[in-house]
């Protein structure tokens, strides 16, 4: 395996195994912070800027303006801590937003109660009044959310289950930690109504776990790597022509794919006679995407 300093990357692999054992066991996934929103640090405007970026960017790359969402049942797949995506769509005018997640990583505190105040004040007219509507005691973050209008829940994988249900399906940062991404673009394609569509902002760095170089985190062999993050809800390293292939196999239509970034022709010259066997077959460019936004719709 590839490693520019053995005796840390053995240390790494030890302490990770150790960790995502720990994972086993409920109180670990509530430790940290995966989404890097409400954080205590990070000014609540600053989060609210970030949410309302996430849905312009959801229209931009639909070519819709916020109409868009009106009369429309929602779904998000790993909203992190903060509701905030799920509240500017209900302001927009959805019908319903359901927010379902692996990790139970929800909950209102003074922050997240701040970033909702905060995305509040920058609505006007029926938007603000539809967004402060969503509260149990309207316009008070810190009663929660009215589950008829938004509602969050926890399943296994992080799936939703539902049949039929959904007119637009998104995520930001999500399928790539997905540990089961078949199972993921099932659920998308089961839970779209006829004449539905799902948008994704898929971010296909290491989140953190490239040691020296970049992409370096696919150069574990898969086994070692799996025992040190299979339940962390790290990347689950798969690139964009697995995408392309389940997709299809779970009967969706690629409308749009477009890359985000890439690595340089000679990041991608180095790393790849390094990488893991499973991704020494990757198509040449596609191999440097950094990320991508997905527009998927049922057949
Ligand atoms: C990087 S955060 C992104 C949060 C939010 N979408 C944003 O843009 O800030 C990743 C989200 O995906 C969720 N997630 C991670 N692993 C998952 C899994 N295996 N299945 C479903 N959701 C998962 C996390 O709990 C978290 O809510």
């Amino acid at each position: 395996m590839y490693s520019e300093n053995p005796r840390r990357d053995t240390l790494l692999f030890m302490r990770a195994s150790l960790t995502n054992l720990l994972a086993l066991f409920p109180f670990y996934l509530r430790l940290g912070n995966r989404s890097g929103r409400g954080r205590a640090n990070e000014r609540p405007e600053d989060a609210a800027a970030y949410f309302l970026r996430c849905v312009s960017d959801y229209f931009a790359e639909l070519a819709v303006d916020a109409s868009f969402v009106r009369g429309k049942r929602v779904l998000e797949y790993g909203p992190g801590d903060t509701l905030g995506v799920a509240l500017l769509l209900y302001a927009h005018g959805a019908e319903t937003v359901h927010s379902v997640d692996h990790f139970p990583v929800h909950r209102i505190t003074s922050q997240s109660a701040a970033i909702y105040r905060a995305i509040l004040e920058s609505l006007d007219g029926e938007a603000r009044a539809r967004a402060e509507s969503a509260f149990v005691e309207p316009g008070n973050p810190q009663s929660g959310f009215d589950p008829a209008k938004i509602e969050y829940r926890v399943t296994r994988h992080g799936v939703s289950g539902r049949r039929r249900h959904y007119d637009l399906v998104l995520s930001r940062s999500v399928l790539a930690l997905v540990d089961r991404l078949d199972e993921t673009l099932a659920d998308i394609a089961a839970a779209l109504r006829p004449g539905g569509v799902s948008i994704h902002k898929v971010d296909l760095s290491s989140h953190g776990l490239d040691r020296d170089r970049p992409f370096d985190f696919l150069t574990w062999p898969d086994p070692l790597y799996q025992l040190m993050y299979s339940r962390k809800g790290r990347p689950n390293r798969l690139r964009v022509d697995r995408y392309q292939a389940l997709a299809k196999a779970a009967g969706l239509r690629i409308r749009k794919l477009a890359p985000t970034g890439h690595l340089s022709d000679a990041e991608v010259a180095f790393i790849r006679p390094r990488l893991d066997p499973a991704f020494r077959d990757v198509p040449g460019e596609l191999l440097s995407w950094l990320g991508f936004w997905l527009v998927l719709e049922p057949y």
